[in-house]
Parts: C-alpha cells; structure tokens; sequence
C-alpha cells in the first residue's frame, strides 16, 4: 500500500498520465477535423479486403478505360509538322477527354524518326508505352503540309476504315483547343447523337468546320461508299464550296443528318468573331488565333489553356 501512494505521488507517475491525456486529446481533435476520412478509415478496417475494393469504386468515375482498343470512340489529330507545342496539346486533349477515349496521333515516317522514336518527352513517352496515346503512320503518298493535302487525306476512305469500330471520331488540329473549365463533356455532346458537330462556317447553313469536330464514322464511309469523291468533285469543278468539312457536311444534310443550329454547335466549338459574340463559354476553339487575335485575352479567361494552341501554318482557304 505504502509503495502505490509512494508511485502515485511519484513524478514518473504524473508523466506517463499528462502524455496519455495529451494523445487523446490529440486524437479526438484529429477525428473532429476529419471525420468522413477517420470513419472510412474505422470501416474499413472492419470489414474485410473485398469490401475494401468494392467502397473505393463506388465513388470513382465509372468512366471505362480504352487504352490501346478502339471501341465506340476515338480522337485524332494528324499533323506531320513538329512544334514544342504538339505534346504538350496532345497530352491535354488526353486529360480532358479522360480514359475511354483512346487518343492516334498520325504522322509521317519522316516525323517519327526524327521526333519520337523516342520522343525526348519522358511524359509522352510513357503514355505511349502505356497505350494511352498511339503513333500510326500516314501513307506516304499524303502530304499534309498543304491544305488541299489535308483536304485529301481526310475526304478519302483510308482514314476512317482504320478507325473502325468507333461510332464516333473527334478530329483535333494543332489550332484548336477544348477547355477544362468546360461545363458539359465531349460524350455530352456524343450522347445528343450529332452526324457532325462544330463550329458554324454559316449562321444558318448546316456547313461545319473539321478541324475541331465529332463525327459519325459510318455515316462519312457510306457517303463515300455511294461514289462521292470530294477530289473528282473538285477537280472536275462540280464542287467549288472549299473543303472536306463543308464538303462532308452538306453530303450529311442532303442525307437528312442529325446536325445541330448555330446555337446548339456554338456550345461545343467557337471560331469566328460573330461566335464570340454569342457564345462565351464554349467547350472548345479553334482557329481564333486567326480569325480573332484581339480576342484572345479574353478568351484566355475562361480557357487558359488556348496557350497550347497555335496559328495554323497552312496557307488560307480559298
Ligand atoms: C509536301 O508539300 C510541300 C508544299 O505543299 C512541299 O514543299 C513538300 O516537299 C512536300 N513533301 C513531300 C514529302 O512530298
Ligand atoms: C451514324 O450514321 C449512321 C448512318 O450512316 C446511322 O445509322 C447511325 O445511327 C449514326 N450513328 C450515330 C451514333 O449517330
């Protein structure tokens, strides 16, 4: 008895019994400030691993992962021109679209060797390597250091049967831009069931851009499947409208497509001064660089990342 009163009235006693109540106390202002996390944790530990697993993907995206297989969807850019500013555009649209949409990158032979085999980029690189972005190489018969290169390349058939079985193909340039502030996704806009969707060349004409637009693969491959062929039409003076993007879209409205108003493309993409005007908060640019270089700053804030983008360096359409 005499030695417990004596260990009671010791100072080793009186130590131990403030740093016990000083790790409670601890403990419970840890808990107050992070509740949420401290019961997950507290679950967790009674549960067994599997439930584990199953708590963490009931909160996570339920987005699909595609890297390397094409299914419903796919994004392309084709570009054989090399600038600092390609990656780091491309890794972009990769972050924006998000998992499910693998992402081809076409270039030529020449390009490849002299820039990505391998890329100095060591981020690239490992996207590659993962599947998340592909290389493939054009034919060497395109040329798309000029417009009606591209023109070419993207009005033949080629192209669109490699990228089967997408429904859907979102094409990109090295101009154009889609913005993480955006208030619906590119799926959002799948999900309308759009032929073709981009911004307007007409206030009121269903004619589209390409260089930033969602189409339907099958239905350019059953336009072109039917005879039509935008070089013949072009050479021969049949068509004189310009481009693929016109081409295409008027073939699809002729045909009764799916394709959306002024208003309705105009929240998807914006190129045009008038656009501007009318749509402030797009999910992406293109061309503005060009066609609106006073209107840069201003769209610099509510899409920062308009920096990737460059001023295209195909001369003007005719
Ligand atoms: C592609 O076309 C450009 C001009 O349009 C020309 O200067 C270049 O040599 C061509 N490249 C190839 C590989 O044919
Ligand atoms: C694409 O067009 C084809 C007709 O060529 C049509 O049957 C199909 O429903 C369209 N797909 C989408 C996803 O809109």
């Amino acid at each position: 008895m005499s030695t417990i009163l004596a260990l009671f009235k010791s100072r080793q006693l009186w130590r131990i019994t403030s740093i016990l109540v000083l790790f409670f106390i601890t403990g419970a202002f840890l808990f107050a400030l992070n509740p949420r996390e401290a019961l997950a944790d507290k679950s967790n530990f009674l549960l067994d691993t599997s439930s584990y697993d199953s708590t963490i993907d009931a909160t996570a995206s339920t987005t699909e992962n595609a890297y390397g297989v094409i299914k419903d969807k796919v994004a392309v850019i084709s570009d054989t021109q090399y600038t600092s500013r390609l990656i780091p555009l491309i890794l972009h649209f990769h972050a924006i679209l998000g998992p499910s949409w693998p992402i081809i990158f076409y270039t030529s032979q020449e390009t490849i060797t002299k820039h990505f085999t391998p890329s100095s980029s060591s981020i690239w690189n490992r996207a590659v390597d993962d599947r998340r972005i592909q290389i493939r190489t054009i034919l060497p018969e395109h040329n798309l250091t000029s417009r009606y290169g591209v023109n070419l390349f993207l009005s033949r058939p080629w192209l669109w049967e490699q990228l089967a079985p997408a429904k859907h193909v979102l094409v990109f340039q090295a101009d154009s831009i889609i913005c993480g502030n955006g208030k619906m996704s590119v799926d959002d806009f799948m999900e309308e069931g759009w032929d073709w969707i981009a911004a307007t060349l007409h206030p009121t004409e269903h004619l589209y851009n390409g260089g930033l637009s969602l189409r339907n693969r099958s239905m350019i491959l059953d336009i072109l499947s039917e005879g039509n062929n935008w070089e013949e039409e072009t050479t021969s003076g049949e068509w004189t409208m310009g481009g693929e993007d016109v081409w295409f879209s008027r073939k699809m409205d002729e045909r009764g497509a799916k394709l959306p108003s002024q208003k309705e493309a105009l929240r998807f993409a914006v190129q045009h001064e008038w656009h501007i005007t009318e749509e402030k908060e797009p999910l992406g640019y293109h061309k503005v660089h060009k066609n609106a270089p006073g209107r840069l700053r201003e769209i610099e804030r509510w899409c920062p990342e308009i920096a990737l983008a460059a001023p295209g360096i195909l001369e003007p359409s005719t």
